[in-house]
């Protein structure tokens, strides 16, 4: 099928060179030049595993350019790009939707259709049909779930796919059935709905993982005040396969593009439709989250009765593992919390440097562990990269004065640390 992608960031770079690795010919659009050259010469703009060999030869079956116009030999439109908050609030800004589809609308006509990805509010497609269907063309809001550091994966073989269409728009559904059509025969689950509840199964995917994670962090808390091992118990509810273990590790919290934009945006839609208090239990999802970067923050301060001209390494700074993504990343607000305490922060992580350093460029970024935890007072570890989970820590005591460890992602053995003659300090862990 001839498909077109507008807007190549991070869903729609992805989205475009696995939609070519489906076989499809496909052409990737942004109004970025800068991006569209990287993404045309084969190369990633972000770190994303996987993603740089399906950029390679495709026998010319994926392009990029910043050209609208490129989209007319294609049928099918994906929308994908991005809904950040409005500047000073927190519901979604949809000028980069709107301004896309009304880009797409001087070429697109009868037997097009343009599938909306986008995160959006519950109501976004409605509105959108009403300009897409005088052209002719239909539109389908097809969510997307992808997982940074595994988007290549999640998108190749997703766990479910869910098309909001008309009622009645079997012809879209055909479509992209036909786009899809190597996960549907390996059984992917797919959910015919309405435009509305297409939406919200994003957004209400989003809510449950945060609240999950917030959930075992509340549960951290009282851990932390009885003695209680926030791992153990994890562990032990999670056998329960009514809640099921994944997305109960307690630590700094969640962060990222999506979760902590996608429920505020959620709050603010539904206080727009009259039903804000529905959705009232997010905010402390929210808040939650927030409190466990300050208990770092108070644990190092309490440790050391004040942290000015003491040092901290910062092991990790993306939000996440196999990311370099720093978007509301828990790991770089700590390390900005700490260096306006007066500590010194040396921090490091394996791709997020470059990324962190473009929004917080007062910290001292270092290119390994080792010098990252040289000369330092404590070290603390705020993403649960594979390098930092298998570190020696007879080795690090080696390279290092600190005898603080303080272990944000619950990620490290408590009993090995302690052995090498590290005081050692987990989330919610005795
Ligand atoms: C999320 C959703 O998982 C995905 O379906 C959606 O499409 C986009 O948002 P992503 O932002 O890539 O994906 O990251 P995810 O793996 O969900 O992690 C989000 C944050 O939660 C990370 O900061 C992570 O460290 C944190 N987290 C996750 C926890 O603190 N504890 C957990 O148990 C799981």
């Amino acid at each position: 099928m001839r498909i077109s992608v507008i807007g190549c960031g991070y869903l729609g770079a992805v989205h475009a060179a696995c939609m070519a690795e489906l076989g499809h010919d496909v052409v990737g659009i942004d109004v970025d030049a800068a991006k569209i050259a990287e993404l045309a010469a084969g190369r990633s703009p972000f770190f994303e595993p996987g993603l740089d060999e399906l950029l390679g030869a495709k026998d010319g079956r994926l392009r990029f350019s910043t050209d609208i116009s490129e989209i007319e030999q294609a049928r099918v439109h994906f929308i994908a790009v991005g809904t950040p908050q409005v500047a000073g609030g927190h519901a979604a800004d949809l000028r980069y939707v709107d301004a896309a589809v009304t880009a797409l609308l001087p070429h697109i006509g009868p037997g097009h259709l343009v599938v909306g990805k986008s995160t959006v509010p519950v109501g976004t497609a409605a509105r959108l049909a009403e300009l897409v269907e005088p052209t002719g063309a239909q539109l389908v809001w097809n969510p997307e779930f992808l997982r940074e550091g595994f988007a290549v994966s999640d998108t190749l073989s997703p766990d479910r796919l869910v098309y909001g269409v008309r009622p009645g728009d079997d012809r879209a559904t055909e479509v992209l059935d036909l786009v899809y059509a190597r996960p549907l025969e390996s059984g992917t689950p797919r959910i015919v709905t309405d435009y509305a509840t297409a939406e919200l199964v994003k957004v209400s995917a989003n809510a449950f993982l945060a609240t999950k994670i917030s959930f075992i962090n509340a549960m951290a808390e009282i851990a932390e005040v009885t003695g209680a091992d926030i791992t153990t118990l994890a562990d032990a509810i999670g056998f329960d396969a009514r809640i099921g273990r994944r997305f109960l590790n307690a630590g700094v919290g969640f962060g990222g593009g999506c979760l902590p934009k996608d429920i505020r945006a959620f709050q603010a839609r539904a206080a727009e439709l009259g039903v804000g208090q529905a959705l009232d239990f997010l905010d402390d999802v929210d808040q939650i989250n927030l409190r466990r970067r300050q208990r770092v923050v108070d644990l190092l301060e309490q440790h050391f009765e004040g942290l000015a001209g003491r040092t901290v390494a910062v092991l990790g700074l993306a939000f996440k593992p196999d990311s370099d993504d720093v978007r509301d990343s828990p790991a770089l607000d700590i390390a900005q919390r700490v260096a306006a305490l007066g500590a010194t922060v040396q921090a490091t992580d394996p791709e997020a440097i470059e990324t962190a350093r473009r929004s917080q460029p007062q910290l001292d970024y270092r290119a390994t562990v080792d010098e990252a935890v040289a000369g330092a007072d404590a070290i603390v570890v705020l993403t649960e990269w594979r390098q930092f989970r298998e570190l020696d820590p007879a080795v690090v005591a080696e390279r290092t004065s600190a005898r603080l460890v303080i272990d944000g992602r619950n990620c490290l053995d408590p009993g090995a640390w302690r052995q090498a003659g590290f005081t050692y300090v987990g989330l919610g862990r005795p």
